[in-house]
């Protein structure tokens, strides 16, 4: 428990002799809560838990199943103190070490070195901590991970804070004469500060960073597993789009031989926005009911979008302001969603408006910021609930209340949300935003698996159909891919110059189901991020170190400034690496992990453990797959992703030289049978025959377990 340190301190000051040096506070006592996870209290938190907002139970079982691991640090190293009526940590870092995580940052993967105030918000073009989901999480590359769960503006200082103390300090250098001399000496420890007189602290051992990260998303409930049609292609229409502009849209997809899974009605469909109503409007959409009909008979779901502020004139407007903070957002009333009596009214008006007409999920937009239309941080809700702590959390309560009403129905959802936070990885949302820089949204995608999100590179609109394509080749590998045409109704053949190649990659992504689906199971049932950067990686960091620049500056052990940061290249699952070109490329360099790796499209050998160079041309995004990697795809060209029951080929690509085996995850795809048993493990198998032949097999599940698909045909892709 934590004692202040100011008092000992005093006592020092006033005892003869040289100036004692403060130290920081007492260390820190930690409880083991699961395996590989302890728990610490410091102060005396202010009872408002991130992860509390999500309520998701951690997944122990699947938890015992990771390597057993010790206390990841010297737990004598970690101290904590009061002071300014605020909570200050400090936690050990040792030379070389790098860290990963602290928010959905847009412009750096690796975070040593830097100082962030996590802070909910629209990001706006630098990384400081304000973003969509400013999670108080990091990743060390020694393999354990740090959470502070704190619904609270939390500053670190990611090694950059040095003190007089220190154990590890850097080297004085002098600017006049020394070109190694740096303006950021970096610190031998994390220093953490919460604004509130207490904190509860996690830390998740690994031995690996993957593991880290693993452990975090199984404590948070273990990661979601999202209906196989949310792993489609989902187009937002115009906002102005009417019922019959929305069929006829669908028309013309299947007439083109385009993807299409959700469509999704931007702020029009309500009968009014900024501020929301929540009901249909009746001149774009008379008959949402019919509408709705025709939709599911068509095989394509329907998300709304909508923000939570509340027009005057909404059905739920006069229950909802006693229960509203006291700021509005666009003149629309800020509803408190942590009280049950606002999500009974809410939920109530949602199921009778649009679940029970079918509707399929939702986009909760703009409950991240800007400071300029938010409510302010001195806003005060029924709750008690501070501004500050509603900010913090408004996006996790939002998601939570809206997919609580599709389990009780007992179908999963997927959806859209601009704002999270710590614990979101069971929540079926993917985080998306309006700044629209395509290389920035792939470190983006690189750095939510280290937080347990899920980000999509979104498409809307281009300069060019070379960009064009290039953007809807990223999001083809993303957790959703997604067109949103909310502002200028762009299809994803408005470039023709590019209209077949683009169809070409929506039809891949459609393809790559069963090896997505999968990806997203792992996270689920053992919570490895199916979307992750470079350093989550086994074998990447010999290759790192090879792309060194400069030598650490100066013989200074802390100084990790001259890596490289990859973030430009990430993994989706464990076998394929995905390294997105952007326009005006014609090459691009690609560093490719230990072992041998292998070009998806043609089969030919890439390299091993060394930087290449693509130049894949217009039409291809670079892809690699490890060797012996097995990667199972739809046969033939759907345009939906199979519905539940149906039966499909499967055709299962073999790569390279060596044997290998992939575990095929299936389920009904739509119900949560699957979290009481009703899925299938089925191993796809290539080994050498007594010829020294690659030959296939599979070991089928038993007839009462859910596996969609029929025929399952092997191929040995070339080699050269
Ligand atoms: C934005 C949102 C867009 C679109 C638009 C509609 O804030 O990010 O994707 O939905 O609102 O008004």
């Amino acid at each position: 428990m934590l004692t202040l340190c100011a008092a000992s301190l005093a006592r020092a000051q006033a005892a003869p002799g040289p100036t004692p040096v403060p130290r920081p506070g007492p260390a820190v006592a930690w409880d083991e809560v699961a395996s590989g996870v302890w728990r610490a209290t410091v102060g005396v938190p202010d009872g408002v838990s991130l992860l509390d907002s999500v309520a998701a139970p951690p997944r122990h079982d699947a938890l015992r199943r990771l390597p057993q691991a010790a206390f990841p640090l010297r737990r004598e190293e970690i101290h904590a103190e009061e002071t300014d009526g605020k909570v200050a940590l400090r936690i050990p870092l040792a030379p070389g070490e790098e860290l990963y995580g602290l928010g959905l940052e847009f412009r750096s993967v690796r975070q040593r070195g830097t100082v962030k105030q996590l802070h909910v918000d629209h990001y706006g073009g630098t990384d400081n901590g304000r973003t969509h989901a400013p999670v108080p999480f990091y990743v060390s590359s020694a393999g354990y991970g740090v959470l502070v769960d704190a619904a609270r503006y939390v500053t670190v200082y990611a090694g950059t804070a040095v003190r007089k103390d220190s154990e590890h300090p850097p080297p004085v250098k002098d600017r006049n004469t020394d070109p190694t001399w740096t303006s950021m000496p970096l610190a031998d420890a994390v220093e953490i500060l919460v604004p509130a007189r207490g904190a509860t602290v996690y830390l998740f051992a690994g031995p690996t960073a993957l593991d880290a990260v693993r452990r975090y998303n199984l404590y948070s409930g273990g990661g979601v597993l999202p209906p196989k049609w949310g792993l489609g292609f989902m187009q937002r229409v115009r906002t102005s789009s009417t019922a019959d502009d929305v069929l006829r849209e669908v028309d013309e997809f299947d007439a083109r031989g385009y993807p299409l899974d959700v469509i999704g009605l931007e702020p029009g469909w309500q009968s009014a926005a900024y501020p929301g109503t929540f009901v249909w409007d009746s001149t774009r959409f008379p008959d949402p009911a019919g509408f709705m009909r025709v939709m599911t008979g068509r095989g394509v779901r329907v998300n709304l979008w909508i923000n939570p502020y509340v027009a005057p004139r909404a059905p739920i407007f006069d229950a909802l302001r006693p229960l509203s903070g006291s700021h509005t957002v666009w003149t629309g009333i800020v509803p408190d969603f942590t009280l049950p009596e606002t999500r009974r009214i809410v939920l109530d008006l949602f199921r009778r408006e649009h679940l029970r007409l079918g509707v399929s999920g939702y986009k909760i937009d703009e409950v991240d910021g800007y400071d300029r239309w938010l409510w302010p941080d001195h806003a005060t809700f029924p709750s008690g609930l501070s501004g500050e702590q509603m900010r913090q959390l408004y996006g996790l309560t939002l998601q939570r209340a809206t997919a609580a009403m599709f389990r009780e129905r007992g179908v999963r959802t997927w959806g859209l949300v601009r704002a999270s936070n710590a614990g979101a990885a069971p929540l079926p949302f993917v985080i998306y935003d309006d700044y629209y820089s395509h290389p920035d949204f792939i470190t983006a995608l690189a750095n939510s698996g280290f937080i347990g999100v899920l980000w999509t590179p979104e498409v809307r609109s281009s300069k060019s159909g070379e960009e064009w394509l290039r953007r809807m080749q990223s999001v083809c590998f993303s957790p959703l891919a997604m067109l949103n045409a909310w502002a200028d109704g762009t299809k994803p053949w408005s470039f023709p110059e590019v209209a077949d190649q683009v169809r070409e990659v929506m039809r891949l992504r459609i393809r790559l189901l069963p090896y997505l689906y999968t990806a997203f199971a792992r996270y689920h049932f053992d919570g490895t991020p199916p979307v992750r950067a470079m350093a989550l990686v086994d074998g990447f960091r010999v290759v790192d170190s090879a792309v060194t620049t400069a030598p650490n500056a100066g013989g200074d052990p802390y100084a990790t400034a001259t890596r490289r940061d990859v973030k430009d290249q990430f993994m989706v699952g464990d076998d394929l690496l995905v390294a997105p070109m952007f326009a005006g490329q014609r090459s691009r360099t690609v560093i490719l992990p230990a072992g041998r790796w292998y070009d998806f499209h043609t089969g030919a050998y890439a390299g091993a453990g060394e930087i290449i160079t693509a130049t894949p041309g217009l039409d291809r995004i670079p892809l690699y797959v490890r060797d012996g990697a097995i990667v199972p795809l739809l046969a033939g060209a759907p345009t939906r992703v199979p519905a539940a029951g149906e039966r499909i080929d499967l055709e299962a690509r073999h790569y390279g030289d060596a044997p290998g085996r992939f575990d095929l995850y299936d389920d009904d795809g739509v119900s949560f049978d699957y979290e009481r048993g009703a899925f299938s493990w089925t191993p796809l198998v290539v080994d050498r025959d007594r010829k020294g032949r690659l030959r296939g097999s599979v070991r089928r599940p038993s007839s009462d377990k859910p596996f969609g698909y029929r025929d399952v045909r092997f191929i040995m892709m070339p080699t050269h």
